[in-house]
């Protein structure tokens, strides 16, 4: 699968490092093409990298990776996204005298309005509920972690879970978009625990069931 990764920071490299190493087509959208830094990440982990709309360009799947200040001005830059499977890994962050917190909640998301500014875009919200690194890299997690996703078009929900499953997590579809309003207060817990608990990046959200 042809997937542009549009943001080249901690999440975009670590999930596009993974899709490469599992085969997958990965074209990172940068704002300047050529620095030493990209050339030698993508020597070592594989894939390639174009300017933002030229990546998207051919993409099956779009995946957005960019902080959330920068997301509305990106995405309008990309070009022609209609009908593109787009992942929205982003939480809408910002920072209220001097706490990090969720910028809209509660009657919406960042990804129903991220919906809003690509209406012919299939958007699904997943990836946004760890850390980069686990997500980069499962193979030590026990048990099997989980990620969540949402969206309102299914076809485009379960590319997006194969994907998800890629990377050696557990898929559980938590329904439409909407519910988005969930799972951006739910990495808040993430990021709770691991930056301001000081439990560590190293952990990921698991089921554990009575039954398997
Ligand atoms: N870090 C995590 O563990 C984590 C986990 C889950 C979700 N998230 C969410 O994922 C998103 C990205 O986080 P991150 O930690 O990867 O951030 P990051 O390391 O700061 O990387 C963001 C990247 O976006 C790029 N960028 C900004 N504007 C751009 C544009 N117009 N076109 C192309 N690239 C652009 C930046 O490139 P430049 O170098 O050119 O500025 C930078 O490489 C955020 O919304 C965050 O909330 C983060």
């Amino acid at each position: 699968m042809r997937i542009a990764v549009i943001g080249a920071g901690a999440v975009g490299r670590a999930l596009g490092s993974a899709w490469s190493k599992a085969d997958h087509d990965v074209v990172y959208g940068v704002r300047t093409t050529g620095t030493q830094n990209m050339a030698s990440f993508i020597a070592r982990s594989g894939g390639r990298e174009e300017l933002g709309a030229e990546a998207v360009r051919g993409a099956d799947v779009v995946v957005l990776a960019l902080p959330w200040a920068q997301a509305e001005a990106a995405v309008q830059g990309l070009g022609d996204i209609d009908g593109k499977v787009v992942i929205d890994c982003m939480n809408p962050l910002t920072m209220r005298e001097g706490v990090l917190e969720l910028a809209c909640g509660y009657d919406t998301s960042g990804a129903e309005r991220l919906a809003a500014w690509i209406p012919g875009a299939r958007v699904v919200k997943t990836l946004n509920q760890a850390g980069a690194e686990v997500m980069g890299d499962t193979s030590l997690l026990k048990p099997r972690p989980v990620m969540f996703l949402a969206g309102d078009d299914l076809a485009a929900k379960n590319i997006a879970s194969e994907l998800v499953r890629g990377l050696g997590f557990e898929a559980l579809d938590a329904g439409p978009l909407r519910m988005a309003r969930l799972l951006e207060p739910y990495a808040m817990v993430w990021i709770n625990q691991a930056i301001i608990r000081g439990e560590g990046r190293d952990w990921s959200f698991a089921i554990a069931r009575r039954k398997q």
